[in-house]
This record gives structure tokens, C-alpha cells and sequence, in this order.
């Protein structure tokens, strides 16, 4: 394989490294480019461009493929939990007993939001998203914990970890209650995780949530399917804020916000109301399919395409047969798991998506999952967001001990207006808008 690259710019040839990593992936390292020819490259969207080096997640999109650390996404489903893989994918390898046991030990100490958390949970109107209220309120977290905040020491990490995990998940069963008007449940330390979040969520002053297992291993799973991505849409924000070097709280409340959007983390609410939307108006799916392949009708069948996907995405596969699994233990039927089947059948035989290599990702199925649950659409993004708290902790370690560490800055291809000067006011009437 090359190990160089050539390229021929104004007659001039330039040398450049190549790059290969551990599983095959091959860039050209344009570091030097602009130093040594006065070009940069440009790719909005960033669809062809390796911004860092990272050895937390892999994905070859062709052959739908994805692991966390080296571990395929199908394993860590069958055998792992959330909390397991949220340590694998933070610390770099599956914790031991006594690591386990010690990480749990720091989720549950700091699983207590400061009192005065409180108050601004009151200031929020009870209409407001709780994608808004976790964002300001993780970055409010800094405050209560300043100098764990402030430090970039290594030892710090694992509180800084459990911090997170353990306060966003409080945080957003609190933003819940609130926008339900529902007194807040603190949380209960004889539960794991998930359970934890559950109680939080569902249970009442004089009446404990009966916790259905099936229920806490689905949204288990959930959290654990979307623990890292690689450099999607937050994870990048997450490290393009913290290379500036602001601190953790502060990456992880950017997180939240890059992941709102319907084209990411958002989703999973889209889906939910296209289906509802689909199922009011008495259509089978046919005539929304039809909309979305015409191009000015502003439609897109949510939850299908992804950018580094170009097959069926493997945590797509894995929510279907959960969501089917769930149901048919709880019992339910939801008719928006009937269309969203006939949605994707008609769409895989359809040579508009074919053509396009459009599959379902993961915000398809799971949002049938968290109605059956009883969530509320305005909270599947929350969910999104704990669960990728790992992967966003992760990326941030990354940054921070990056052996050469910069900051993420751009450039850009100027296309405005050329050198021109100021007008004065009593002129401007006179002078043609340009
Ligand atoms: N419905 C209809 N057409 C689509 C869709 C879709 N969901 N996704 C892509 N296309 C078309 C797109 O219009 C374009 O067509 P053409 O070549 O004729 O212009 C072609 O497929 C390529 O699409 P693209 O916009 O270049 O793809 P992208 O890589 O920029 O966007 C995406 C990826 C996920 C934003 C997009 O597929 C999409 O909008 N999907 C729906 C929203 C969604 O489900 N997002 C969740 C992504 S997975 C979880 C996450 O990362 O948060």
C-alpha cells in the first residue's frame, strides 16, 4: 500500500503522508498542506475528512458494521449493560469486578442533584423541552462541582464520569416531572442504573413504579446502542468545544445541544410524529412515501439514510427485534409498529431508496420502544442523551490527552464582497444597495 501521496498544484508536486489505521481506513495527512502550497481543502459537511485520530469506535458503513473499542455491537447487546459498556468505552477496556463495583459505588454517591439544582428546575415553564432543560442544566453542574470543573487531572476522570452519568440521568427524570407537573422522586440507591432512572421517572410519593424487568433491560438496551458513534454531528461538537478547553460539563451541555436536531439525535421524536401523523390521516404509508421522494415537498422519511451507513444500520436490527420482543411481553400492540414495518418494506423495495442506500437507522424502532415504556416524544432525545454521555466522556479524554493538542479551527473559502468602504448615513439613501 502507498505510503504517500502525490499532488500536483500549479506545477509544483507535493508529498504527502498517508495514513492507514488499525482496521484499514486510509487518509492523505493534508497537516502541512497550506504551509507548504497555500491550499486548503474544502469539504462542507465534512463528509471526507478524518478531524482526529480515535481509538474508541469503529464503523465500516459499507458492511454495517460497529464496535465499541473492538467488541462488535452484538455482543456488547447480548452480554453487557449500560453501565459496563459506558466504562469500556470511557476507560478503554471492560472493568474488572472491583472496578465495576467501585464505578457503581461513585454513581450512586453522586447520584444526589445539589439542593439548589432545584430551584432552577422551577424557573424552566413546564412547556419547555427537556432537551433545553438538560443542556442548561448540565452546564449549571459545573458550578456545584468548581474545581472539579476546573481540573484536567487524569485521576479526576472517573468522578468527572460518574458525575455526569449519574447527575444528567437525575436531571432529566426531574425535567420529566416538572413538564408533568409531578412532584420530584429522588433516587433510590437500591436500584442499578436504568432501574434507578425508571423510579425517578414513574414512581409517585405513595406509589413505587412496579419495575417490570423487560422494560428495564429495553431501555438498558437503548442506552447501551447509543453509547459512542464515532464523529457524528455531538461528538464532534463535543470535541471541537473542548479543545478550546472548556471544561467537561460545559463539552457534554454542547453535546445535548448539537444533538437536539431532527437530523440527529431528534429523530427519534421525528419519527414517532411522522408515524402518528401517517396513522391520522388514514394513509398506509404509500402516499408519505411518495412525498418524501419528491424533492419539494421538504420530506424525509426520519429514521432512514445515514452519512457513514450504506447498509442496514446493526443497532437497527437489534431495537427492531427488542421492540417486538417488548411488546409482545407487555402485550401491546401499537399500530405505529405496524406502519413503521410496512414503511421500511415498501422503502427497501423501493429503487429511490435503493439507489441512495437508505436503510433504517437507529431512531426507527426505538422510538416505539420508549412510547411502550409510557415516555412522552419530547423525552426520546433525552434518552438519546444519557445514552451517549460515555461516548461524548470518551472523545473529551481523547482531547484532553492528545499527545498533540490544538485547538479545532477551521478555515474557510471567503465568497463575500471584495474590499469596499464605509458610507455615511446621510449618504447611503443615495448609494444602490450592492
Ligand atoms: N428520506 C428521503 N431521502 C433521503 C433521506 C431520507 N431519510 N436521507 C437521505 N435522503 C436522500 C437525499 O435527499 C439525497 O438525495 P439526492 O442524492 O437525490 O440529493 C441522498 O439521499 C443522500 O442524502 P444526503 O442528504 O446527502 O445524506 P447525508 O449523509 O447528508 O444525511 C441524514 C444523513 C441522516 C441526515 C439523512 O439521511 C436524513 O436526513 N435522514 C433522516 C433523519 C434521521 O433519521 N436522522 C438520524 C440519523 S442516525 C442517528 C444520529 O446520527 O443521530
Amino acid at each position: 500500500m502507498t505510503t504517500t501521496a502525490r499532488l500536483e498544484l500549479d506545477g509544483k508536486v507535493y508529498e504527502l503522508p498517508v495514513i492507514v489505521g488499525s482496521e484499514g481506513d486510509k487518509a492523505v495527512d493534508i497537516t502541512k498542506l497550506r504551509d507548504l502550497s497555500g491550499y486548503i481543502t474544502l469539504d462542507p459537511s465534512y463528509a471526507n475528512t478524518g478531524s482526529c485520530l480515535s481509538e474508541i469506535t469503529f464503523i465500516d458503513g459499507e458492511k454495517g458494521i460497529l464496535r465499541y473499542r473492538g467488541i462488535p455491537i452484538q455482543e456488547m447487546a447480548e452480554k453487557s449493560t449500560f453501565i459496563e459498556t459506558a466504562y469500556h468505552i470511557i476507560f478503554g477496556h471492560l472493568p474488572t469486578r472491583a472496578e465495576l463495583s467501585e464505578f457503581s459505588d461513585l454513581l450512586t454517591k453522586y447520584e444526589l442533584l445539589h439542593e439548589d439544582m432545584k430551584y432552577h428546575f422551577e424557573g424552566f415553564p413546564t412547556t419547555g423541552h427537556p432537551m433545553a432543560i438538560l443542556s442548561a442544566m448540565i452546564n449549571a453542574t459545573s458550578c456545584f462541582f468548581p474545581d472539579l470543573a476546573r481540573s484536567t487531572r487524569r485521576e479526576d476522570l472517573k468522578v468527572q464520569a460518574a458525575v455526569l452519568l449519574a447527575q444528567v440521568r437525575t436531571i432529566a427524570a426531574f425535567a420529566y416531572r416538572r413538564s408533568r407537573g409531578l412532584p420530584t422522586i429522588y433516587p433510590n440507591p437500591m436500584y442499578k442504573f436504568t432501574a434507578n432512572f425508571l423510579h425517578m421517572l414513574f414512581s409517585l410519593p405513595n406509589k413505587d413504579y412496579e419495575m417490570h424487568p423487560e422494560i428495564v433491560k429495553a431501555l438498558d438496551l437503548i442506552f447501551l446502542l447509543h453509547a459512542d458513534h464515532e464523529q457524528n454531528c455531538s461528538t464532534a461538537t463535543v470535541r471541537m468545544v473542548a479543545s478550546g478547553q472548556a471544561n467537561v460539563f460545559a463539552c457534554a451541555a454542547a453535546g445535548v445541544c448539537a444533538l437536539w436536531g431532527p437530523l440527529h439525535g431528534g429523530a427519534n421524536q421525528a419519527v414517532i410524529e411522522m408515524l402518528e401523523d401517517i396513522r391520522q390521516s388514514g394513509d398506509d404509508g404509500s402516499n408519505f412515501l411518495k412525498l418524501v421522494k419528491d424533492k419539494n415537498s421538504g420530506k424525509r422519511l426520519m429514521g432512514f439514510g445515514h452519512r457513514v451507513y450504506k447498509n442496514y444500520d446493526p443497532r437497527a436490527n437489534i431495537i427492531k427485534r427488542q421492540c417486538d420482543e417488548l411488546l409482545s411481553v407487555l402485550r401491546k400492540d401499537d399500530p405505529l409498529l405496524d406502519i413503521a414495518k410496512r414503511l421500511e418494506e415498501a422503502a427497501l423495495n423501493d429503487p429511490y431508496f435503493v439507489e441512495r442506500k437508505l436503510y433504517p437507522n437507529v431512531d426507527f424502532y426505538s422510538g416505539i420502544i420508549m412510547r411502550a415504556i409510557g415516555l412522552p416524544p419530547e423525552m426520546f432525545t433525552v434518552i438519546f442523551a444519557i445514552g451517549r454521555m460515555p461516548g461524548w466522556i470518551a472523545n473529551y479524554r481523547e482531547i484532553l490527552e492528545s499527545p498533540t493538542p490544538r485547538i479545532y479551527r477551521p478555515r474557510q473559502i471567503y465568497t463575500g464582497k471584495t474590499l469596499n468602504h464605509y458610507v455615511d448615513k446621510i449618504q447611503r439613501s443615495s448609494v444602490p444597495v450592492q
